[in-house]
């Protein structure tokens, strides 16, 4: 059985583009290793899992279960993560007028922009070792979506049913260290300026399967 690859996705800008928020050596890292290797290793571990199909290997699609995880979670949050952020001086940094329904939304939920951010914020500083942030829509069966703030370890990818990634922020030491060495929280401070509110409106304001068409076009 022949298993269809993923192919490593184009920054939707330059590597030095999101200077100075991240710069260009950790962008040009990040993407080009940190996220290629994720690709890599999740088309290897898929076409093993293919194979283990074919041959009804049930131990071994246990076992490449977790490697599945890890690396497919690897390729969507770092796909994700590239669309939500953009230069600095772009509009689309704007949240009141980038992203008006989302905008409501977080005053409804958080009481305003600064306090959502403060509250981001906390929730990022609080990840033990690697993970993300994540602003989350919820979509219930019969109620109003409803936003949550939510971290996950590692690479855990937010695919749970209903719920649709709004925007993610990644809180690796690969993210940031070669320009903030030990400066976690001036990390977060600065990334604050180059969140892409508009793809975050667009995701807000559209389906699961939406927020994933990224991964789709890796294909
Ligand atoms: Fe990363």
């Amino acid at each position: 059985m022949s298993v269809q690859k993923y192919s490593l996705p184009p920054l939707p800008y330059p590597y030095d583009a999101l200077e100075p928020a991240i710069s260009k050596q950790i962008m040009e890292l990040h993407h080009s290793k940190h996220h290629a290797t994720y690709v890599t290793n999740l088309n290897a571990a898929l076409a093993k899992y293919s194979s283990a199909i074919t041959s009804c290997d049930v131990p071994d699609q246990i076992q490449l279960q977790s490697a599945i995880r890890f690396n497919g979670g690897g390729h969507i949050n770092h796909s994700l993560f590239w669309e939500n952020l953009a230069p600095q001086n772009s509009s689309d940094t704007k949240l009141a007028t980038a992203a008006p329904s989302l905008s409501a939304k977080i005053t409804e939920t958080f009481g305003g922009e600064q306090q959502f951010r403060e509250k981001f914020t906390a929730a990022l500083l609080g990840i033990q070792g690697s993970g993300w942030g994540w602003l989350v829509k919820v979509e219930g069966a019969t109620k109003e979506p409803r936003l949550a703030i939510v971290t996950t370890k590692d690479q855990d990818p937010i695919v749970g049913p209903g719920e649709v990634p709004v925007f993610g922020i990644d809180l690796w030491e690969h993210a940031y260290y070669l320009q903030y060495l030990n400066g976690k929280a001036a990390y977060i401070e600065n990334i604050w300026t180059v969140i892409n509110w508009k793809t975050a409106e667009e995701r807000f304001k559209g389906s699961r399967s939406d927020a994933f068409k990224v991964l789709k076009a890796s294909l």
